[in-house]
């Protein structure tokens, strides 16, 4: 009886997804070939394409936001040392402190001058030699936590094939030798959670201070250039770029019947740039961006007002915040793990201060990134977000992200726009 009725509730969660799925297009992407998460194989190899400087390893063995991508969750994996194994104290603390490899600093402080930047997502773990727990707990905690945590934001590095056997038998036997009393504290900057909070970068709509402003402009020659279909932005648009489309920003992203999808204003200029005026404008490219910030800033200072009642408005939202809480890619990372209150927002991800997704991380977007020198929107920050941790990124333009985008954007009501921020 039992079996029956479970087999009937996951048949009607079966044809919830599907229907909900129905609503949602095929999209082509049209992006810049960087920015399509394309993989191809070369000499045998999956090489994937993506932006200059960033890897190019192909996750495809993990699940991603594609709506259509089925795989489970990865199973909760039970694990124990294998007796042949010795650990080594020194080479664990050398993996413990390797961004790369065990990125075990981003989340957890520990002893050593040396430890910079540690971060505050996880407990300090300076003493934990002195809880005397066992070999065969720590192994476990490793190799994948969820034993322990069920809900967990540590990754589960043994069962996801990050780290080896050998190196968390390493690494178990570097956190023994963490005994107390922790040495006084040098500096404060070094244990994040006495660590200042950074400030902001000035006033980020002064153009000697944010170079994206200067981008921004730059881009009323793009909205007066002719395209080859002989029409401009100016010719249908009166009054420059900068007035023209005064109040339009702050409603996407948006439902848009014509195409039925929920579009940013960057994936809706792809598409009415070429339909208009002959000229493409691929996502990501930095044409792209340059006018969607230059419609954007047009509308700051207005509270952004994105449609939450409508029905597709909702049903997009729910399925961006299906997105928001999915565990993805090799490291297992859901985006509300570093950007909701409960559990990483306010913290340090090592030097960084994580966002707070429910007081608004959208309305300063597209925003100048000090550390790479351009203005980058959102689906850019999406696509660094989770690359890093093992996910193959979906089409900058792609359904999901604009979902997810709109689920994040709804915080930012009534709030007003300030195109564009600047963040290292
Ligand atoms: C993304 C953040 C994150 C990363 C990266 C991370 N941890 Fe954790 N870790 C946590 C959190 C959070 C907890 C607390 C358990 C909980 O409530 O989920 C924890 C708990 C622990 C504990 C304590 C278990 C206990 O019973 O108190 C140990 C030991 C530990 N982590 C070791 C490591 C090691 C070693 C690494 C690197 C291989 C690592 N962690 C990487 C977030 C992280
Ligand atoms: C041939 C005339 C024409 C040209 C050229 C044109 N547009 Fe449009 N545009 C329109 C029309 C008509 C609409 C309204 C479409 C609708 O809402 O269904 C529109 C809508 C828009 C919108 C959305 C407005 C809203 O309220 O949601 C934006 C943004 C936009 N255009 C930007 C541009 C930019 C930037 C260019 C230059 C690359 C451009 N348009 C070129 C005719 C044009
Ligand atoms: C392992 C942690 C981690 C995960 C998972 C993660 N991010 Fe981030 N995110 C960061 C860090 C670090 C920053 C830079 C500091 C900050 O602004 O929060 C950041 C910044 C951002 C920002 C810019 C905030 C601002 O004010 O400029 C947005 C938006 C964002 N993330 C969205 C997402 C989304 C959406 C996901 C899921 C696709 C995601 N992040 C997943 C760590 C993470």
């Amino acid at each position: 009886m039992a079996t029956r009725w479970f087999a009937a509730l996951v048949l009607a969660a079966g044809c919830a997804t599907a229907a909900d799925r129905s609503e949602v297009p095929r999209w082509t992407s049209r992006a810049i070939p960087e920015a399509r998460g394309d993989v191809h194989t070369a000499d045998g190899r999956r090489i994937a394409v993506r932006y200059p400087g960033w890897t190019t390893q192909d996750f495809g063995r993990f699940r991603t936001y594609a709506y259509d991508d089925a795989r489970p969750a990865p199973a909760v994996q039970r694990a124990t040392p294998p007796p042949d194994l010795v650990g080594d104290a020194s080479r664990g603390r050398a993996l413990f402190l390797d961004r790369a490899k065990g990125p075990c600093t981003g989340c957890h402080l520990a002893p050593g001058d040396d430890v910079w930047p540690a971060g505050s997502v996880g407990p300090d773990l300076s003493t934990i030699g002195d809880r005397k727990l066992t070999e065969a707990y720590l192994y476990q905690q490793l190799w994948d936590p969820r034993v322990t945590f069920p809900s967990t934001i540590m990754p589960p590095w043994g069962a996801q094939r990050v780290l080896t056997p050998q190196q968390i038998v390493d690494l178990v036997a570097y956190l023994q030798t963490l005994r107390g009393p922790a040495p006084p504290e040098k500096d404060p900057d070094r244990n994040p959670f006495t660590r200042r909070k950074p400030v902001g970068f000035g006033d980020n709509l002064d153009p000697t201070n944010n170079p994206a402003v200067v981008r921004a402009e730059d881009a009323e020659t793009l909205w007066n250039a002719r395209g080859p279909a002989g029409k401009s932005c100016a010719d249908c648009h009166s009054g420059g770029g900068r007035k023209a489309l005064r109040g339009v920003a702050p409603h996407y992203p948006r439902y848009v019947p014509a195409y039925r999808r929920v579009m940013s204003i960057e994936d809706f200029l792809a598409v009415h740039a070429p339909e208009t005026t002959g000229r493409e404008l691929p996502v990501e490219s930095a044409d792209n961006v340059d006018l969607g910030m230059l419609i954007k800033m047009s509308s700051d200072g207005l509270p952004v007002a994105v449609d939450t009642t409508s029905a597709p408005a909702r049903a997009a939202i729910a399925r961006g915040q299906a997105t928001f809480y999915k565990r993805v890619g090799e490291r297992n990372h859901a985006c509300a793990d570093c950007h909701t209150p409960e559990r990483g927002a306010g913290k340090f991800l090592g030097g960084r201060l994580l966002g707070d997704v429910t007081t608004g991380l959208t309305r300063h977007f597209p925003t100048w990134r000090t550390d790479r020198a351009e203005p980058w929107d959102m689906r850019k920050r999406f696509q660094w977000c989770m690359t890093p941790l093992g996910m193959n990124m979906l089409p900058a333009d792609s359904i999901e992200y604009a979902e997810l985008e709109l689920y994040l954007t709804q915080f930012d009501n009534g709030k007003p726009m300030n195109v564009p921020g600047i963040r290292h």
